[in-house]
Formats: structure tokens, C-alpha cells, sequence
């Protein structure tokens, strides 16, 4: 693999308790996942990205870590993981860790021993204030579910700092402890075996917090250090940040200067852009995503957009105006128990599209051939759906559908005892929606799924070429990409409505020989004289312009 394994990755999501029980107590564990490795790999994935593992008392789902350097016990060992990176490796599929360290869980000894003792060790890693801060009712992130962001705390007789739960105390970044433990927490996990970390809450974790300023100064040297640091103890270890900043703060996160090279973050998960994709899909227009494209900050070479559809969260549409927020609302998420915080969507894909093959295809080709590394949510591929009883976020967090046995072979224990239930009503239902039916079914979503990654393994132009975004000849509702890289040339088109739209190529360079390497039908050879494409509503197509020598 090159230096740039993280450019070519296609990156899965997994939530470890949702995904495979190997020991029958009712959870997913990692001797379950690593015994779903080989799914994956046919799957074409190349890199794991682990929610949370570590013990936790599980009231933000492994969001409220209790010990750094540990594995929750029902999620397995440390031996576990270990034998979990040797293997994944085995098949070419790197891991990623969520380092979860703008805050603790209350439950930490080190904030415990905190609250506790005035002169503790771990009393100056929290943020304090003496006085009732005015401001701590503002900056809240869960409203509905969170009311202030300074809580008292009676032993430590002063009130603490808190982005998220009250359960989740902040660590003060600015203390040098801090810093240096959670270097450690870097270096105890690379070298377990993880190839780098998703950074939870980026632009929280820089943020200086002190009690009436708001919002306070970022401290990028944090990222610097553990760009450093990673570097030092991994050479091909990545940092791939959470950040949903505004447009002109994005850079930053990659690099210390402008124009300069890439010496913090190597991947930003494309939040901005995420938001436009929605919002093109819920007008059938590509007009946002052009607008978008031709604005996205300029990365550092070596730097990465992290694509993606949905992830564990609300599909959070923040980035869009109010009136574009209730458009995309009325169309993918029309009652009020679908959507979560005034912002998002608490919904998966598949029943978002109404299980429309076609939208889910164009989705999907879409998020693979935007300029980034793709970040699939497990379950996506086979279009699972979502439990819209449950509270909030847990809505899409079902266990894996494996097969249509009892509890979709993801557990053998009696239903009561899964950690979360399974689907197994309705449409999306395991009987109806699972890995072994479309396993057999050569036109399943799955498989569909398979064979677009594997022609995506044909065209890394896509990952690490030089964008162009062509919109002379396309109708609004089409998106043309090209791509060129040493490789060759790739070009990319989609269709986001549901009416066929003719696309007018004579204008492109080396369009003459255009073959196709992916779409939902035939569609060249093209007329060499006025070269065109037809596409079908929601109709895609990858077509290779041309390889490199
Ligand atoms: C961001 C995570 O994605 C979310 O799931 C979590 O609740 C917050 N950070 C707090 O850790």
C-alpha cells in the first residue's frame, strides 16, 4: 500500500456492540467482528472506524469514556483488540479509534479524585469557576436534552465545564498533564495496532474555555503536537477530524499555514458538503453541489475530505439556512419523531429513499465518486432501516442484519436480552433486509454494493486526482466531476432527478474513447461526432476518459 493508504480507503463505521455477539450475552463483541472481518473485506472495505470501545458507563454510547486504556468488558479484551488489529491487517483493513478527549465521563477516577480533593493531581485537568458562570446556559449542544453547560458539583463546591452531558466534564486542554496523558493514550493505542484516531469534537477540544467568554480563543498547537507525535510513533497513522466549523475555518485543521503543507489533521470529515448533498438530493437538482464544489477550502496536498452520507449521529442539516432545512425535512424526514435537536434526521438511508433502489444506488455512487475517502455506517450496504421508538440517536444504532434466524443472527440470546432490539418489522425488517438473502440474490443491494467498490478500486483518480467540476452541458439536475490523476481520467456523472436528463459531452477532452466503468445501465459507446449521454432518472456513470502512461 502507498503512503497515501487513506486517500484510496473505503471506511466503514462500526458500533462493536451493534455488529456480531460471539459469546451469547446479548451484545456484539470484537471476537464477533473480527469473525466478520471476511464479509467486510469481500465487501471491499479497507479501514474500521470503531466507535467508541472503552469502558464506559454508557450513557452517550461509549461517548463518556471512564478509562483510557482499556476495553469495555463486554465488548471483549485487550487481547481481543490486539488479535482484532493483527487480523484486520491480515486482509488489508486498517482501524481506526474514536479518541474521545475534549471530556470524561463523571465516572473517570481522574475527575472523581478531581471533585474530591482540593489538591488532587487531577483537580487542575477539569475546568472550573468559583462564581456561577452567567453564561452557562449558553453554547449548549444537545438542546432538548442538555440545560447548561456549567453544573454545580457539591463536593467540589465550585461549578464545572461541560459541552456536552453534565455527565461529561471537560479536560482542560490547557494544562500540560492533560496533554502529555492523552499523548500517551495515542501511543498506547498505535501501538496495539490502530493506524490513528477519529477526532471527537475537534474544534471543543482546542477551544480555551473560561467561565463569561464565549466563544473562547483555539489552541491549534494541540493538533500540531499529535500531529507530531503520530507521525513519530506510526509513519502511516492519520488523524481524521470531527469538525463542523465554518467554511473558512476548515483549513486550518489540516494545516498550520496557508498554502503550507499538511502538518496537523491528514482527513475532515466534509460536514459542510454534506449538508448540499442533501439538500441536492431533496430538490433533484445538483445546483448546490456545484456552488459547494467549486467553494471547498483548498486542502494542503496530502490532506483528505472524509465523505459521507450519514454517520451514528443525527444527520445534522445546521450548515443549511432555515427555509433549506425544511425542505430537505418535508422530504426525507416528514414527521416530527424523525427528526432529533431541531437540526437533524434520526433515519437511515434506506427508508429515507423509501427503499427506492434507484435513489439508494444514486446515493451511494454519488458519496463514492465525491472528491474524499468515503465513510460508510455498517448496515448501509445492505439498506437497513431505523426504529424510530427508540429515544433519540439510538434510533440508528440496530444491530447488524445477518440473516432472517431469530434475532438476525447477530445474537443466539432470547430477544429481552439484546442489547438493543433487533428491526423485525415491516419492510426493513431482518426477515426482509439481511447479509445472507442478498448474499445469494446477484441483484441485491449488497452485491451491487461489492461491485461498485471494486470499480472504484479501478479509478483511485477518484480519490486522490485533481477535481474539475464541468457544468457547461449539463442540465441542473446532472453532476458532471472530472478527475485527473498520473493515473488517468475519470469522469463522473449523475443524475439527481427522477427524470432522464441528456447530457452534452463535446466539450470534454479525451472524451473520444470513453469506456464505461460503472453506472446503472449501458451508456456509451458514445456518437463520436456530438458525444452525449442519456441518463436515466436517478441514472449515474463512472466512464475512464483515459490511463495514464
Ligand atoms: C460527537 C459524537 O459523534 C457524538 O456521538 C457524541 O455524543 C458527542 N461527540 C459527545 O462526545
Amino acid at each position: 500500500m502507498s503512503e497515501r493508504w487513506y486517500k484510496e480507503a473505503v471506511v466503514y463505521c462500526v458500533d462493536v456492540a451493534s455488529f456480531q455477539d460471539s459469546n451469547g450475552d446479548g451484545c456484539g463483541d470484537i471476537p464477533g467482528l473480527i469473525s466478520r472481518l471476511d464479509y467486510l473485506s469481500r465487501l471491499g472495505v479497507t479501514c474500521l472506524w470503531l466507535n467508541p470501545i472503552h469502558p464506559s458507563p454508557l450513557r452517550d454510547n461509549g461517548y463518556d469514556v471512564s478509562d483510557y486504556y482499556g476495553i469495555h468488558p463486554r465488548l471483549g479484551t485487550l487481547g481481543d483488540f490486539a488479535e482484532l488489529a493483527v487480523q484486520a491487517r491480515e486482509r488489508g483493513i486498517r482501524l481506526l479509534l474514536d479518541l474521545v478527549v475534549n471530556h470524561t465521563s463523571d465516572e473517570h477516577p481522574w475527575f472523581q479524585s478531581a471533585r474530591r480533593d482540593a489538591d488532587s493531581p487531577y483537580r487542575g485537568w477539569y475546568v472550573w469557576s468559583d462564581t456561577e458562570p452567567a453564561d452557562r446556559r449558553q453554547g449548549i449542544v444537545f438542546p432538548g436534552e442538555q440545560t447548561e453547560t456549567w453544573t454545580y458539583d457539591r463536593a467540589a463546591r465550585r461549578w464545572y465545564f461541560h459541552r456536552f452531558y453534565d455527565f461529561q466534564p471537560d479536560l482542560d486542554w490547557s494544562n500540560p498533564a492533560v496533554r502529555a496523558e492523552i499523548r500517551k493514550v495515542m501511543t498506547f493505542w498505535l501501538q496495539l495496532g490502530a493506524s490513528g484516531f477519529r477526532i471527537d469534537a475537534a474544534p471543543f477540544v482546542l477551544e480555551q474555555v473560561e467561565a463569561d467568554v464565549d466563544p473562547g480563543p483555539l489552541d491549534f498547537t494541540i493538533l500540531d503536537e499529535w500531529r507530531q507525535g503520530v507521525q513519530w510513533n506510526a509513519g502511516d497513522a492519520v488523524l481524521l477530524c470531527e469538525a463542523n466549523v465554518d467554511r473558512d475555518q476548515l483549513a486550518k485543521y489540516c494545516a498550520a499555514a496557508e498554502d503550507g503543507p499538511n502538518d496537523r489533521a491528514h482527513m475532515l470529515f466534509a460536514f459542510w458538503l454534506n449538508a448540499q448533498v442533501w439538500l441536492g438530493l431533496a430538490r433533484q437538482t445538483a445546483e448546490p453541489l456545484v456552488a459547494t464544489l467549486a467553494q471547498l477550502p483548498k486542502l494542503p496536498a496530502m490532506a483528505q475530505w472524509a465523505t459521507f452520507l450519514r454517520n451514528h449521529d443525527e444527520l445534522d442539516l445546521s450548515r443549511l439556512t432555515d427555509d433549506q432545512r425544511t425542505e430537505v425535512m418535508r422530504s426525507f424526514a416528514p414527521k416530527p419523531q424523525m427528526r432529533e435537536f431541531d437540526r437533524g434526521i434520526r433515519r437511515r438511508l434506506a427508508p429515507m429513499m423509501a427503499g427506492d433502489r434507484r435513489r439508494m444506488e444514486l446515493a451511494h455512487s454519488l458519496l463514492f465518486s465525491l472528491p474524499g475517502t468515503p465513510v460508510l455506517r455498517y448496515g448501509e450496504e445492505i439498506g437497513m432501516g431505523e426504529d424510530l421508538s427508540l429515544p433519540g440517536r439510538e434510533a440508528i444504532r440496530m444491530p447488524m442484519q445477518w440473516d432472517d434466524t431469530a434475532n438476525a443472527g447477530f445474537s443466539p440470546v432470547a430477544r429481552t436480552r439484546l442489547v438493543r432490539p433487533v428491526i423485525s418489522r415491516g419492510r426493513f425488517g431482518y426477515r426482509r433486509v439481511n447479509v445472507r438473502d442478498q448474499r445469494g440474490d446477484t441483484d441485491s443491494f449488497l452485491r451491487w454494493f461489492e461491485s461498485m467498490i471494486r470499480a472504484l478500486r479501478e479509478c483511485p483518480e477518484i480519490g486522490v486526482g485533481t477535481l474539475q467540476v464541468i457544468d457547461k452541458g449539463a442540465p441542473p439536475a446532472v453532476l458532471v466531476l472530472r478527475y485527473d490523476a498520473p493515473e488517468g481520467s475519470i469522469l463522473v456523472l449523475h443524475n439527481l432527478a427522477d427524470a432522464p436528463a441528456e447530457v452534452a459531452l463535446d466539450r470534454v477532452a479525451d472524451v473520444q474513447h470513453a469506456y464505461q466503468v460503472f453506472g446503472d445501465a449501458g451508456y456509451e459507446p458514445l456518437a463520436p461526432r456530438s458525444p452525449s449521454v442519456r441518463l436515466n432518472g436517478w441514472g449515474y456513470c463512472w466512464l475512464r476518459l483515459r490511463r495514464g502512461s
